[in-house]
């Protein structure tokens, strides 16, 4: 459906009851039809919180000096992958700090992980130029995750020490080309961020094409620079709140109907039904926390990281799940759950 750019910019700023209700119903609605029932799970492994980068907002910025670094080897990823399949997803998500190990390491554990399971790979590793994004994909990664966060240059440059904005344009653009699904998303509320730079931010991604979205609202963390501005008082224009966020969620999926869409962490944190409630607006997958328990509380990018989709044993983890949607009249997804693009 098209939109501009002046309607998204309405929609993020309306507290009319009736407008909303109709901006959740033809989101959920557009979701049944074009992705379906079906949610899609992906099961996340943060191997390591090892970082180069010093991002503003981020607790495993290399500036925080609070927290123990660790990297898993490569054996225990394996037999988490193991957890993965047992449990009957379809997809590992592969997620560490950037540069927490080499490129050529990470060739080896994709390789590894393709010979013995029956997966699609998606990593979610920071930037990487266009040589190493190539060899990683011809090791047999399907998917790569790579949120821009903010499409104001100067907020992104300053949230992102470094690097500027286009860099990660361009990535996404060099993901695309190489074969990858790309996703891309941004966080909700960050300080500086305004109503008109999230609108043109979607407009943005459905103009790239990108094959998944990420949402979550910015969740200040009080070790970082952003998260102490943040709790001084700061410019926040755009609330980072659950029904900002899921505003945002709903106004993606009815740009992008046929994407795939998850159901965030970061917006399970916020309350009890976040997770629900992005389901019910137009989300279509849900990426739970398979990390080994005794590293989990080292990968705090935001405080109070929910772990509501860990349980003991993989059997457990499918059945809980599976329960729970049923509740929500949805169904555990089969298969790989690529983007099934409509032409
Ligand atoms: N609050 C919310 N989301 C965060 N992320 C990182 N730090 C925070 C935070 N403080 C998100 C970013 C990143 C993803 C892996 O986690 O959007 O892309």
């Amino acid at each position: 459906m098209k939109l501009t750019k002046t309607e998204l910019i309405t929609y993020l700023k309306t507290d009319d009851v009736n407008i909303l209700h109709e901006l959740f119903f033809e989101a959920d609605r557009l979701r049944k039809k074009y992705v379906g029932d079906e949610i899609h799970l992906r099961g996340l492994v943060e191997f390591s919180n090892i970082c180069t980068r010093s991002c503003l907002y981020c607790g495993i910025s290399r500036k925080n000096t609070n927290l123990q670094r660790y990297l898993m080897k490569p054996e225990e990823i394996l037999e988490t992958t193991q957890k993965i399949v047992d449990a009957g997803f379809g997809t590992i998500v592969l997620q560490s700090g950037e540069g927490a190990l080499l490129p050529e390491k990470i060739t080896g554990l994709i390789k590894k992980i393709k010979e013995k399971f029956n997966l699609a790979i998606t990593l979610s590793l920071g930037e990487f130029g266009f040589e190493i994004l190539k060899e990683w994909k011809e090791a047999g990664a399907n998917r790569y995750l790579l949120r821009f966060e903010t499409g104001i240059p100067g907020l992104f440059e300053r949230i992102h020490p470094g690097s500027p904005l286009s860099r990660r344009l361009k990535i996404l653009n060099d993901l695309k080309e190489l074969g990858y699904e790309a996703g891309t998303g941004i966080m909700i509320g960050i300080p500086g961020q305004t109503y008109e730079s999230i609108a043109e931010d979607l407009l943005l991604m459905k103009k790239m094409d990108i094959d998944m979205v990420g949402l979550g609202p910015y969740i200040p963390h009080p070790d970082t620079e952003l998260g102490k501005e943040f709790f001084a008082g700061n410019n926040l224009l755009v609330p980072n709140t659950q029904a900002m966020t899921l505003k945002v969620l709903a106004l993606a999926r009815i740009l992008m109907p046929d994407i795939n869409i998850p159901s965030t962490t970061a917006l399970a944190t916020l309350s009890e039904e976040g997770r629900t409630s992005g389901l019910n607006a137009g989300a279509n997958v849900v990426m739970p926390n398979m990390t080994p328990a005794q590293y989990r509380k080292c990968y705090e990018i935001y405080p109070k990281k929910n772990a509501e989709f860990s349980f003991d044993t993989p059997e457990e983890t499918r059945e809980k799940i599976s329960k729970y949607l049923k509740t929500i009249n949805r169904i555990f997804g089969r298969g790989k759950g690529n983007r099934k693009q409509i032409t």
